[in-house]
């Protein structure tokens, strides 16, 4: 079984590799630093009973970058069972009518139309697989404005907008599609705020639910799931 994590060297995607990597996934990781992913893929291979770890650097706002990883997934990879459409980026703006037309659109670059690029031209290689499974990591930003960071809960709107589009489209070819919402993870995103660890969620808290999704039986999706810190959202 192949698994494919985009944003695999931090944060919630590391922690979704680990999870992935400790079922015994071939995993096929991918971020923008090559020496990250090296040492990531050291650190699997000495923890975890995985033999083969792949990985590319790439910058998937550049779509020749977005199309060298593919190709790299095509010569490596003979099936894919698991892509996890993960990396994301989160630009802070006070205000989305007077911000520099760059943050949105550097936004939707890496937000939507990277994994909409990989995810289509992935297609091929998820219908080799008997089960099928593309997760994509929405945001609780997905559904209401975000005062802050506008042009993120714009990019994530049109992300889970992708997503549901693509969970109507792939139904008759049972490939499932998963959205995960989750609201405030610790993450390099959050480094230097002055909150206490406890007051939001924890990467392997979507890394554990991210695995629920997988173990489901074939004969269920599951569609959408919304879960955030006990304390409610900062
Ligand atoms: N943390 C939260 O509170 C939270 C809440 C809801 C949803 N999310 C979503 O969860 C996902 C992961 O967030 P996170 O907080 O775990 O992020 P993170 O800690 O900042 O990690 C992001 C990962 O993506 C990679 N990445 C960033 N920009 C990239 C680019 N242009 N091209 C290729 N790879 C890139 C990073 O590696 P390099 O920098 O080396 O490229 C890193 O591996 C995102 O989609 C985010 O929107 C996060």
């Amino acid at each position: 079984m192949i698994a494919l994590i985009t944003g695999a060297t931090k944060g919630i995607g590391k922690a979704i590799t680990e999870a992935l990597a400790d079922r015994g996934y071939e995993l096929f990781i991918t971020s923008r630093n090559p020496r990250e992913l090296e040492d990531l893929k050291d650190e699997l291979i000495a923890k975890y009973d995985v033999t083969t770890v792949h990985y590319h650097a790439a910058d998937l706002s550049v779509k020749k970058d977005r199309q060298e990883l593919i190709e790299q997934i095509n010569k490596s990879c003979p099936q894919l069972d698991i892509l996890i459409n993960n990396a994301g980026v989160y630009l802070a703006s006070e205000s989305m009518l007077k911000e520099e037309e760059h943050v949105i659109r550097y936004s939707m670059e890496v937000n939507l139309f990277a994994p909409f690029d990989l995810t289509r031209a992935l297609i091929p290689l998820l219908k080799k697989s008997r089960h099928p499974h593309i997760i994509n990591i929405c945001s609780v930003a997905s559904l209401h404005a975000y005062s802050g960071a506008a042009s993120y809960s714009v990019s994530k709107h049109a992300f889970l907008g992708f997503s549901r589009n693509l969970r109507a489209e792939l139904m008759p070819q049972k490939i499932k599609v998963t959205s995960l919402l989750p609201g405030s993870t610790w993450s390099n995103s959050w480094a230097g705020a002055d909150l206490p660890r406890e007051r939001i969620m924890e990467p392997e808290d979507v890394a554990k639910v991210v695995l629920c999704a997988i173990d489901l039986s074939p004969s269920a999706v599951m569609e959408e799931v919304m879960f955030g810190p006990m304390e409610g959202e900062l």
